[in-house]
């Protein structure tokens, strides 16, 4: 019998709820960020995505979604610095690092290291502005120190005189990197650094509710943020794109994956009904960044929105902001299974902001279920059963 009682409760729980996902719910007010998924628009303090993509720096952005407004240049400078006092790992960090098997996924990497940030460094109480750099300023360092170790290199040392995205790309390559990918690099970082209610950001406001510590909000994050259906398709969708191989292939590889029930990675989204307006930038930058890359994913790209509209009508399922980074990460040397930390390196600002507006007008967040299990069962003692 308790098979079956499993069975029977597996199949009450599957009954999805009304607005299952929680789609179309309003769970918290904010003035960080707004995605209008019918017009394709998003703001960041309500400068659209286009006019901030090219025309800002990652910093500049930091400081725009931790305090509010774009900054001066000396507030710029401020933050700057600010960064850079904490661009170093402890020697304790350092030992974790060097201790973790070489085949450890990066994010998971990511996870530990910042939960061991949080023990070490003492995270505790209300979150403040000073944890959300100093946590910002070690994300690139806890990759890319990885990344060196991984493959035998030794760790090289933070500079100084490179700007946050320059620091990072350094790290990793142990070269100087040219003007081209730091510009892709920083724009990409940009657009990526806040997105609304996404499934991550929920998580790190849902912890910080709990009047928990920073850390363990941006903790929790990183763990939402690994999943396929969420940040997890950066490289899924470079998977898919090396699976199908050729333009010829296309077509039915495309086809056989929808009539078998699979998903496209890199298309689709909860808030989107129209191309993601990032993935319209990321586009252009990764036709500029590598044109025979570009004219194979564009190929793609053209055939799955046409074959998703022919299979799946009326669910208006284009380009997520994934697709194209896969092509543009690529080009500007990053490897594939570190396209989802480097997503992490620009969300945690996101987060941050998130957590600390949550923090600063606080209830807790507890929404209900709808029961589906049986009522009322007459209790039988267990040597009676
Ligand atoms: N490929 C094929 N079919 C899809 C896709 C896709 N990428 N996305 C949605 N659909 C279909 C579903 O099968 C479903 O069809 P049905 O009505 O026949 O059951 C319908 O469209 C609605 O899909 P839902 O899963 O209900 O949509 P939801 O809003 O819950 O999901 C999500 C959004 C998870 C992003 C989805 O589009 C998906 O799985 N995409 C692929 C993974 C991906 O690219 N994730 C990155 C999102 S962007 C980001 O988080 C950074």
């Amino acid at each position: 019998m308790p098979e079956q009682t499993l069975t029977a409760g597996n199949e009450a729980a599957a009954r999805k709820p009304e607005k299952a996902g929680l789609e179309g719910i309003v769970a918290a007010t904010t003035s960080i960020s707004n995605v209008d998924g019918q017009a394709g628009r998003l703001v960041y303090r309500g400068y659209d995505i286009h006019d901030l993509a090219h025309s800002t720096t990652f910093e500049e952005i930091a400081y725009l979604l931790w305090f509010g407004h774009l900054p001066t240049r000396s507030e710029l400078a401020n933050l700057q610095a600010r960064l850079l006092e904490q661009r170093h790992l402890s020697a304790n960090l350092l030992a974790i690092l060097r201790n973790l098997p070489q085949d450890t996924a990066p994010m998971d990497v990511l996870r530990t290291v910042v939960s061991a940030w949080g023990m070490y460094a003492n995270v505790q109480g209300q979150p403040t502005i000073e944890q959300a750099i100093a946590l910002t300023a070690r994300f690139p360092l806890i990759l890319a120190t990885f990344h060196r170790l991984r493959q035998g290199l030794e760790v090289l040392e933070p500079r100084a005189d490179l700007g946050y995205t320059a620091n990072y790309l350094y790290l990793l390559t142990g070269k100087e990197p040219g003007a081209e990918h730091i510009k892709g690099l920083d724009a990409y970082l940009v657009m990526l650094a806040d997105h609304s209610m996404n499934a991550s950001t929920f998580t790190a406001r849902i912890v910080a509710s709990t009047a928990s510590d920073l850390a363990s909000a941006v903790v929790a994050a990183i763990s939402a943020l690994k999943g396929p259906l969420h940040g997890g398709a950066a490289d899924k969708a470079q998977e898919m794109l090396t699976a199908i191989g050729t333009a010829e292939n296309a077509e039915p590889w495309i086809r056989a994956t929808l009539t078998s029930g699979g998903r496209l990675m890199g298309f689709g989204h909860r808030a989107y009904k129209t191309t993601d307006p990032r993935a319209e930038e990321l586009r252009e930058m990764a036709r500029h960044a590598d044109p025979v890359g570009f004219a194979f994913a564009r190929r793609v790209e053209e055939l799955a929105v046409s074959i998703l509209a022919e299979i799946k009508p009326g669910r208006r399922l284009y380009t997520n902001v994934d697709f194209y980074s896969a092509v543009l990460l690529s080009s500007v040397g990053i490897p594939i299974d570190l396209f989802t930390p480097t997503f992490g390196v620009a969300r945690v600002v996101g987060w941050t902001a998130h957590i600390l507006e949550q923090s600063a007008n606080n209830r807790l967040i507890r929404p209900l279920a709808e029961y589906t299990g049986p009522d009322r069962q007459t209790f039988v003692a267990l040597d009676q059963r």
